[in-house]
């Protein structure tokens, strides 16, 4: 909650299934769009938050399976667990306002009377959370018979139908949106309300969300209808929200520039990737930056030219040095001529090459360290390098900048590789 000095310049609260990740797409363009200009331009100074209806189960084994980024917040369940960070730290005062009137036991035994109902795994069951299947011809009749059920029972929740089939039920405070109010609460009284917050949904679950005032809201063209009528019903006037005209996280970077909340040109988006149009530098943007080429490079999806390789050279420091996992130096520019034989090596086989929680430290009036998770996913699975970079500027010519020293750890995959793979 603190990793930021002042209040975020964009919080981004994002559902994921059909939100974030695009599960029609096996390339997954948008979202690896997406993770760069994040990483690029606003892992810095913003927060990214992933709400989600998975339990934390289920989500972990999405992030294994999509190349998703790791939130500064992570809220699961359906907005009835907040976490913090990496380690995904619990917020107790959540579980304490979610605990006063709630009885678990109560619902269990009034949805054991429906046999509409039935139980979805045993993973997606949480303390404050009870999640059934329901056919969509049957879902109004068994909503009203158990809010009629419930009433007499004396107990206060919130039911909640969503994709067409998922059935929920929830402390009455609880929800996407009550966790986010909890958590724009929380930053008021810590002195740093997020500048501006943009919500991102598709489905059922994710309308609470965009009834937060003040909030910037998009539903990604692919919405479900349960959403759409939710907005056609209760926010149409409200110009903060849009469906955008993009999928899924492309929705996303639409919305970003449609309420003007800053840059939402993704570094993949352009293929003049190494020219720096910037007055200053900004070392995250470079880093990425590089990487995409190297990405693409293999991938043949740059041009085969000596002059890339040349100006990848060029922003390599004469001296500089790579150290690989394994303890042994390499000159940089050693390495970069290793890159010509790769070319396309990868064409039509499965590669990506992504950055996670790329954090820049100035440490010297022309000097910063970059450090970074490199994710690379092939053929043979994913394998991820905590990597670090130093890069300094040119004094007299802030634009440009030099690599002077690269150090990569592996952090998982390692048992795949050897001493002579690739050094970046
Ligand atoms: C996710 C959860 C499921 C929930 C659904 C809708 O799919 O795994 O339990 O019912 O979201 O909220
Ligand atoms: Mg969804």
């Amino acid at each position: 909650m603190d990793r930021l000095d002042g209040p975020a310049r964009l919080m981004i609260v994002s559902d994921l299934d059909h939100t974030m990740v695009d599960h029609h797409d096996p390339e997954n363009t948008s979202l690896l769009r997406f993770n760069a200009l994040w990483e690029s331009l606003y892992r810095h100074d913003s927060l990214l938050v992933f709400s989600t209806g998975r339990s934390p189960t289920l989500y972990k084994q999405l992030r294994n399976e999509k190349p998703m980024l790791t939130p500064d917040i992570t809220i699961t369940s359906v907005g009835t667990e907040i976490t913090y960070g990496d380690s995904m730290v619990p917020d107790e005062g959540w579980v304490n306002v979610l605990n006063k009137k709630w009885d678990r036991n109560v619902v269990l035994e009034e949805t054991a009377k429906l046999p509409q109902l039935k139980f979805q795994s045993k993973t997606e069951q949480r303390p404050h959370k009870v999640s059934f299947y329901v056919e969509k011809g049957h879902a109004q009749d068994v909503i009203s018979s158990l809010s009629d059920r419930f009433e007499k029972r004396g107990l206060d929740v919130k039911i909640i139908y969503s994709g067409g089939i998922d059935l929920d039920i929830l402390p009455q405070g609880a929800g996407k949106g009550q966790a986010l109010a909890y958590l724009l609460k929380r930053f008021k009284e810590g002195g740093k309300p997020p500048v501006n917050t943009l919500v991102c949904g598709d489905s059922g679950n994710d309308a609470e969300l965009f009834s937060i005032p003040d909030v910037y809201g998009v539903m990604v063209s692919n919405a479900q209808e349960e959403l759409l009528q939710w907005h056609a019903e209760h926010a149409k006037e409200n110009t903060k929200i849009i469906h955008a005209s993009n999928r899924c996280a492309a929705g996303i970077i639409e919305a970003i520039g449609h309420f003007g909340l800053g840059p939402n040109t993704s570094p993949r988006d352009s293929s003049d990737i190494l020219v720096s149009k910037l007055d200053n530098i900004n070392p995250s943007h470079e880093v990425v930056k590089f990487y995409i080429t190297y990405e693409r490079w293999r991938r043949a999806e740059a041009e085969n030219s000596d002059l890339l390789i040349q100006s990848l050279k060029h922003i390599c420091h004469p001296t500089g040095i790579a150290v690989h996992p394994s303890g042994v130096e390499h000159s940089l520019h050693a390495c970069i001529d290793t890159f010509g034989p790769h070319y396309g090596d990868k064409q039509g086989k499965q590669f990506r090459v992504w950055l996670d929680r790329v954090f820049t430290s100035q440490i010297a009036s022309t000097s910063w360290l970059v450090k970074f998770d490199k994710w690379e996913l092939t053929d043979d699975g994913r394998q991820c390098s905590l990597t670090t970079i130093l890069l300094n500027s040119e004094p007299g010519n802030p634009g440009a900048f030099s690599l002077l020293h690269v150090h990569q750890t592996w952090l998982e995959g390692f048992a795949a590789r050897c001493q002579n793979d690739w050094i970046f």
